[in-house]
């Protein structure tokens, strides 16, 4: 009987597991549809409408078959397909104007492929208003998005379902029990607590528990970790904003980028060159102090301290003292498993200084005036368009967007629709 028992519990646990499964699934298919929403709804509607390329309705049964390989492979790089020979990529692109005018997407990964297959052969059916927002991330969109069940809320049904069957089979269990006493002649038990009751169970059950309680886990830290991601509350309340340490020597920015106008780029040269902007040299302090040996505010002071360093000797004029590097205090620091790029963000993104660091002409002291947080990377590469005009990475997306969307709508191609916004840019 006792085994009987089990058997029922065990049932009601898979039917728990399942769910969790049918979660996960759920997942996917709304990954896929993120993904196709940042990537892909500017130039395809999933109906038969066409944009800049074609309606993708039926897309899986007319292309060559086996259609999943064609399809990855036609996104990943449809260059490279229309290379190959392809008749049919050829036909295609023939019908579409001549010019392949579709981008490539080699930066997705194989699951981002797989998920966005899947979504593009069976997209959810669509709403009345679906085919006139090819715009991707609007706030429209964004609630679109959200339209399924919260994981969280089938979880939390899960264990209320879990519960009324225990608690079910708690008292089926006992009558039973009892009858079974009362044939054998027996005193009748007594009713366990629910707790008790609960207790004896999961003794009975270790492993299983042990499933469940891991996958709980597992699905309450995606959920957090995704509402996290879409909040981009990340570390905000680590950040240094604000922070401006006194320096060795009384450098000032105000007066030298300032007041004598010398290019921040004189001094941090590898800027455009290299992740790094690079702090100078005291060789590069030396180009002019060799000649200014005073200062408006601390006289001698404060540039006899480049001399130290340097090892300059400004009576003989001559490099005969021991050198001694400045330690300039790092103001900004971003951790090791960060990766950032000026050269990037001031060359290819044609982003200004001052946008990060503020207006570092006024400043006597350096002062970091943006948290550095993950939450603050996002946001700018969520609001901020890819610099696409002279860029002939863009250029011919671009060409065909302007094109189709002249004047209808006003279509934001931000950092986050290159891939901005994944994992592995950011993080080593
Ligand atoms: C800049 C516009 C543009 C973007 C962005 C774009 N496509 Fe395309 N796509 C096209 C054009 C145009 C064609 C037609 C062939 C050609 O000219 O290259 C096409 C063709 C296709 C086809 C073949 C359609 C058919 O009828 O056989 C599929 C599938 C496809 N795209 C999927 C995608 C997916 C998935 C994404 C997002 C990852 C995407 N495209 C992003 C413009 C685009
Ligand atoms: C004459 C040379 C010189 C020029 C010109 C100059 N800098 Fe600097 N910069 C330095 C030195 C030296 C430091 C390190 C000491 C400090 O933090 O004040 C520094 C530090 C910085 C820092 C902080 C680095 C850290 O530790 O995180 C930023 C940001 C910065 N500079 C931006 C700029 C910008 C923007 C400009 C142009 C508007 C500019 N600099 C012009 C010499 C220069
Ligand atoms: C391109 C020329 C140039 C370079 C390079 C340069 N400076 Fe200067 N520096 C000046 C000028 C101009 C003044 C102001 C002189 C004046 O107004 O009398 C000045 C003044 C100073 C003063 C005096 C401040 C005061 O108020 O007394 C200090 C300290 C100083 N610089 C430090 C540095 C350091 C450190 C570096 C290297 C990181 C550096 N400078 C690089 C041109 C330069
Ligand atoms: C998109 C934002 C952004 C822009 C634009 C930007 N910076 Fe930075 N900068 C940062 C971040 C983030 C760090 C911290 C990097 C780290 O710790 O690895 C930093 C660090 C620095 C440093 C410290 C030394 C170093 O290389 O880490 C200097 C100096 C500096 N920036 C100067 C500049 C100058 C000059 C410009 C304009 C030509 C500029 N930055 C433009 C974000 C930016
Ligand atoms: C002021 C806005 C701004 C901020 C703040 C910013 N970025 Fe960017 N970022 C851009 C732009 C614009 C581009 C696009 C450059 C291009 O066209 O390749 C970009 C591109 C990138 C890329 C390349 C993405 C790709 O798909 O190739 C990486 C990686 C990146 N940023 C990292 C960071 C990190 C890390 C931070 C925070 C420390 C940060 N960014 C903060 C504007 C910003
Ligand atoms: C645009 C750049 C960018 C992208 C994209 C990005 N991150 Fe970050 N991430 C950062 C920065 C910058 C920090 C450091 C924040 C700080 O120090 O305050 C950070 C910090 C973190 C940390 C905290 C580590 C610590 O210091 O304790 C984790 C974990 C993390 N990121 C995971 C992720 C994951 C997972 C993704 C993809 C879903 C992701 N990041 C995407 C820029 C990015």
């Amino acid at each position: 009987m006792h085994n009987n028992m089990s058997h029922f519990s065990l049932k009601s646990l898979f039917g728990a597991v399942f769910l969790f499964f049918a979660f996960s699934f759920g997942l996917k298919a709304q990954d896929g549809a993120k993904i196709f929403k940042q990537n892909c709804a500017v130039c395809h509607s999933l109906t038969d409408q066409k944009l800049t390329g074609p309606g993708l309705a039926g897309v899986a049964s007319r292309v060559p078959k086996p259609e999943d390989e064609w399809l990855t492979a036609w996104i990943k790089n449809n260059n490279k397909v229309i290379a190959s020979g392809d008749a049919y990529a050829k036909a295609l692109v023939a019908a579409n104007g001549g010019v392949d005018a579709m981008s490539e997407f080699e930066f997705l990964s194989d699951d981002d492929l797989k998920a966005l297959v899947a979504y593009i052969k069976a997209p959810p059916a669509p709403k009345a208003d679906a085919a006139k927002t090819p715009v991707a991330g609007d706030a429209s969109g964004e609630e679109e998005e959200k339209g399924g069940i919260d994981p969280l809320y089938l979880l939390l049904g899960a264990i209320v379902i879990l519960a009324i069957v225990l608690s079910a089979l708690r008292s089926v269990r006992h009558s039973l029990q009892n009858s079974y006493n009362r044939r054998e002649g027996k005193a009748e038990s007594e009713e366990l607590t629910f707790g008790q009751e609960v207790k004896q169970w999961i003794g009975g059950h270790r492993r299983l528990v042990g499933v469940f309680v891991i996958l709980i886990g597992f699905g309450g830290m995606k959920s957090c970790w995704d509402a996290c991601y879409d909040l981009g509350v990340y570390y905000d309340w680590e950040t240094q904003k604000g922070y401006h340490p006194e320096q060795p020597i009384k450098f000032s920015h105000k007066l030298h980028a300032g007041d004598n106008e010398i290019a921040c780029q004189y001094c941090h040269n590898s800027v455009e060159k290299s992740r790094h902007a690079g702090i100078p040299s005291v060789n590069v302090c030396m180009n002019c102090h060799k000649g200014i040996q005073t200062g408006p505010q601390y006289g001698e002071k404060e540039i006899a301290k480049i001399y130290e360093a340097s090892g300059f000797d400004p009576k003989t004029g001559n490099y005969t003292n021991p050198q001694n590097p400045i330690k300039w205090i790092k103001v900004h620091t971003l951790p090791d498993h960060v990766y950032f790029n000026h050269s990037q963000h001031v060359v290819v993104g044609k982003q200004e200084c001052a946008t990060c660091h503020g207006d570092v002409k006024k400043m006597t002291t350096v002062e970091q005036k943006n948290p550095l947080t993950m939450k603050w990377c996002i946001e700018c590469h969520r609001k901020t368009e890819v610099a696409m005009e002279g860029n002939a990475y863009y250029d011919r997306m671009h060409k065909a967007l302007k094109e189709k969307y002249k004047g209808q709508y006003d279509v934001k191609f931000t950092v986050d629709k290159i891939g901005g916004l994944e994992c592995a840019k950011c993080h080593y």
